[in-house]
């Protein structure tokens, strides 16, 4: 079977729309997996070269203002004529992350796509919104630093005080972390693993719903913490916000 991801998110590197798309291509093994980003290019001629000979196409997708990405849209209207043209016979099965915790927030944003199936005349598979997307991806990073970072500190400690390198107590800690981790992401696990069979045995499936396993009010705090951060690092730094702007240069 030959299995085509598409990665739709407009980040170059890293997103959570890609780490989505790696779990699933993990637990897709040993099927023959392509992945393709799709980016803000506006040549798909890399993309649509593989939809003839593909049997499934997954796009794994961010939510922006509850709908299809503007730059998918582009994708989509090229994707849906080269499908009629070409008469495509593939299934299409889509993962939606969305930044709110909630995975129903992604719920129209599958409609989309199963309503655009229909007019492309591509068979529908199922797909799965993901609510949470962010702090999952973050998740796993910081949590397999942070495992790494203590486990290594803990051989050198040991090391520099004559005990074996590798005690109990750090895999203990190590495996603690591990198990943090799956229990925050055991939802988006078992949803991606459904999914897979599902892709594996060409099943349509009904759309699944998950989250981060994090109750709202936490998410709120963290998430809060986080985009402030984000905001510092990768904004206007904090000063310039207070900087006051000369309008009446623009109506000149
Ligand atoms: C322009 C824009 C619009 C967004 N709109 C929504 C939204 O309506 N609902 C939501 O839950 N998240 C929204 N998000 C958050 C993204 O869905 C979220 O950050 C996602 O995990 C990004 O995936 P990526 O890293 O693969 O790009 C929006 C983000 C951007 C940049």
């Amino acid at each position: 079977m030959n299995i085509l991801v598409v990665n739709g998110s407009p980040k170059k590197k890293g997103g959570a729309s890609a780490f989505f798309s790696k779990v699933l291509s993990f637990m897709l093994f040993p099927q023959k997996v392509m992945s393709k980003t799709i980016s803000v290019s506006r040549n798909y001629d890399n993309i649509f070269t593989d939809l003839k000979s593909v049997d499934t196409v997954i796009i794994s997708v961010p939510l922006y203002v509850d709908g299809i990405p503007s730059h998918l849209i582009h994708f989509l209207q090229q994707m849906e004529q080269y499908c009629v043209n070409n008469k495509c016979k593939f299934m299409l099965y889509v993962i939606s992350n969305s930044g709110f915790v909630g995975g129903y927030q992604n719920r129209a944003h599958l409609e989309q796509y199963k309503c655009w199936c229909e007019r492309a005349g591509i068979r529908w598979g199922g797909g799965l919104g993901i609510g949470g997307g962010v702090m999952l991806h973050v998740i796993f990073y910081v949590t397999l630093l942070l495992g790494i970072i203590q486990f290594v500190i803990g051989i050198l400690i040991n090391i520099f005080s004559g005990e074996p390198a590798v005690s109990n107590a750090l895999l203990l800690s190590f495996t603690r972390s591990m198990i943090i981790w799956l229990f925050f992401s055991s939802g988006m696990l078992f949803y991606e693993f459904i999914l897979a069979r599902a892709i594996k045995k060409q099943k349509i499936i009904k759309n699944k719903y998950t989250r981060a396993m994090v109750p709202s009010f936490i998410f709120l705090i963290f998430a809060d913490i986080f985009m402030a951060l984000e905001a510092l690092f990768h904004g206007k730094i904090i000063f310039s916000l207070y900087k006051k702007i000369d309008y009446t240069k623009d109506m000149q």
